[in-house]
């Protein structure tokens, strides 16, 4: 298995943010988060990932069989963690060449990998942002810096298909989009994935997963649980009723 999340309950401050949850993600596997605003998917997200401004009250995170939670933030990405932020941050004065060249390095010397070539990393580069219908220059732009809603979450799927993990968690990577960008964060899923990684798709529309390729199975996060999960015909039950009816599960379903 590659993450296994069990019982964790999570607060900030005095706010109780995660309530119990259990998640298992095996090889190849894509999930899917969706609930209301507010009920903790971005708070799971970011504890995966390593933020650590957070109180882990009780329960285990594995990932490889590893106990994640005793792991920093930078060794989780040479792991193979991934996390696409909902509002990523601008660093200007750094290219999104340059910025890929020293993550994938660093990744592959945390690795005792050798280095990957200034040349591979461009050429790569090059087919990457064609393929995401990006403008020929726009790696050369500085990270974030100015970039439209659109670019900012191109620019993160760029990155997952350019490093290349084990584990992705895409964080509302749709949010904002119009169709035809919509359709371009799909193909760069697509591209990605394959039967060695896995992902975790945080969203609140059905219309990204239209395109997503691979099957999946949904989970609902509703007030820091996991109340429901089920596979592709839960979002049209959720499209269709909304989240109200959600709060009056006593017991977890597997559909
Ligand atoms: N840094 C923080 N300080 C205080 N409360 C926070 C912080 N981050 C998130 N929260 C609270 O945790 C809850 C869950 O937030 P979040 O995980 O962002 O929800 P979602 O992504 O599902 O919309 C919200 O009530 C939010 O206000
Ligand atoms: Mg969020």
């Amino acid at each position: 298995m590659l993450l296994n999340i069990e019982n964790l309950h999570v607060s900030i401050g005095k706010n109780k943010i995660l309530k119990g949850i259990n998640l298992k993600i095996n090889f190849g596997e894509t999930h899917v988060i969706m609930g209301p605003n507010g009920s903790g998917k971005s708070t799971l997200a970011s504890i995966i990932a390593g933020k650590t401004d957070y109180n882990i009250i009780k329960g285990k995170i594995y990932f490889l069989n590893k106990d994640l939670l005793n792991i920093s933030t930078e060794k989780r990405a040479c792991l193979g963690i991934f996390l696409s932020f909902q509002n990523p941050v601008e660093i200007p004065g750094v290219s999104i060449i340059n910025f890929i060249k020293t993550s994938i390095n660093s990744i592959r010397k945390e690795n005792k990998l050798d280095k990957m070539s200034s040349k591979d990393i461009l050429s790569k580069s090059k087919y990457v942002s064609s393929l995401l219908n990006m403008e020929e220059n726009f790696i050369y732009r500085f990270l974030n810096d100015g970039f439209s809603g659109g670019e900012k979450k191109r620019n993160e799927i760029f990155q997952m298909i350019m490093l290349n993990p084990i584990f992705s968690i895409l964080d509302e990577i749709d949010s904002g989009l119009d169709i035809d960008a919509i359709k371009i964060i799909a193909k760069g899923i697509n591209t990605y994935k394959s039967i060695k990684n896995s992902i975790l798709i945080i969203t609140h529309y059905k219309r990204l997963l239209n395109y997503i390729n691979s099957e999946y199975i949904i989970h609902v996060l509703y007030d820091g649980k996991i109340m429901i999960s089920g596979k592709k015909e839960l979002v049209n039950e959720l499209e269709n009723k909304g989240y109200n009816w959600i709060k009056s599960l006593n017991n977890i379903k597997h559909k």
